[in-house]
């Protein structure tokens, strides 16, 4: 499909609650469609898309059921979906279709991992062969060559920006959406918000998407997504000391091209908003790196960071429909929002645009993500296996 040069003049705006790497997303994927787009976003600094490592993961994060049919339905359309946002932009995106090693102490665990018959299965002779100077505690493990990694902090976020504006997506910057008005027959109207000058305004809009994230439920507190607070920091390594992603427990490694070591992340739900880091959760990451990659400790470090996964009870995202006519929901990615990126982006603009004809999205596949599907009682009640606890 050939992406067109600006909307459709007469198209009535879609809305567009939120900056990060979903709402981007989806404001590219409308503005392909020829869909009038305009995103408002309060901060995009914290949207989770400058946050998250970038894994690309449905097989090492250990996915089942319905969100690893999803988990590999994206990642089928992640090189094609960066290919778009590169040519919208003239930016390079920073994918790495590198593989991922899960490494185990047993072989038994490696046995009982959710995906394990995904992956090739690796001895310590495979595992050191995979991950030169992996710690001595891991015996086993699992390669997942089709997962991979993007550059999303530096590169794709930025490109995805800059793939909007060249299609005519409109950006509000520093706008605080504050309310969903209805009229009287229950249908979404406009919303009301705070722009960064001050002062309280109405837009018109019969049809919005919710992207905030972790925020989503301030907005709409009928959803059920709450914050998962994630610390992460990076160091310099050699250029290709490291090939493949390292996903243990409790840390995960990420290298990149020249040689930067991401290096993520704790999970912490308790934590809701609290900023900053905190000593705990930064000695997680440096234990779980040098058990890790034991080398890797004496590299110079060079950034730490925090920030807010959009939690939901059972850890799959809230997409479709939602309790408002016009209202369409695109949050509660957790752990793989941006792995999740473009079959958002697909299913939802399609389903804006009716343009969905074969199309992945079906009734069926798309119920186990109703924004009101029974949930576990306590937020966080189930763990996911990428969430396993540190060595
Ligand atoms: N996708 C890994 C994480 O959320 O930490």
């Amino acid at each position: 499909m050939r992406a067109l040069a600006g909307p459709l003049p007469d198209a009535e705006p879609v809305l567009i609650l939120g900056g990060g790497l979903v709402g981007l997303a989806i404001a590219h994927q409308l503005a392909r469609l020829g869909r009038s787009t305009t995103v408002l976003s309060r901060r995009r600094s914290e949207a989770a898309g400058f946050v998250a490592a970038g894994m690309l993961a449905p097989h090492a994060e250990g996915l089942s059921g319905p969100m690893l049919a999803l988990g590999q339905a994206s990642l089928e359309r992640i090189p094609a979906w960066v290919a778009r946002i590169e040519a919208d932009s003239g930016l390079a995106c920073g994918l790495r279709p590198c593989g991922i090693v899960v490494p185990f102490t047993t072989a038994a665990e490696r046995e009982a991992y959710p995906t394990a018959a995904f992956g090739e299965p690796l001895d310590r002779a495979g595992l050191e062969r995979q991950v030169p100077g992996i710690g001595p505690a891991w015996r086993a493990g699992l390669l997942f060559a089709q997962d991979g990694q993007i550059d999303n902090r530096r590169r794709l976020m930025r490109a995805l920006e800059r793939a909007c504006a060249a299609l005519g997506v409109r950006f509000e910057e520093g706008t605080e959406v504050l309310e969903l008005l209805t009229g009287d027959s229950g249908r979404l109207r406009g919303v009301r918000l705070r722009r960064a000058e001050g002062g309280e305004h109405m837009i018109a809009a019969t049809t919005a998407v919710l992207a905030c994230g972790a925020w989503s439920g301030r907005l709409l507190p009928s959803l059920p997504v709450h914050p998962v607070k994630g610390q992460m920091l990076s160091l310099q390594g050699p250029r290709a000391s490291l090939e493949r992603v390292v996903f243990g427990p409790g840390t995960y490694l990420v290298p990149r091209e020249d040689g930067l070591l991401v290096v993520g992340a704790t999970s912490e739900p308790q934590a809701g908003f609290d900023d900053g880091l905190t000593p705990e959760g930064q000695k997680q990451l440096q234990q779980g790196l040098v058990a890790l990659l034991p080398e890797a400790a004496l590299w110079p470090p060079m950034e730490r960071w925090w920030g807010f996964r959009p939690g939901t009870p059972d850890n799959m995202p809230l997409l479709g429909p939602g309790p408002i006519e016009g209202l369409w929901l695109a949050t509660g990615h957790h752990r793989n929002g941006v792995l999740l990126a473009a079959i958002t982006a697909e299913l939802i603009a399609d389903a804006i645009t009716a343009a969905g004809q074969g199309s992945w999205a079906s009734p069926e596949r798309l119920a186990p993500f109703r924004w009101d599907r029974p949930q576990p009682a306590a937020p966080g009640a189930h763990t996911p296996p990428g969430a396993r606890a540190s060595l």
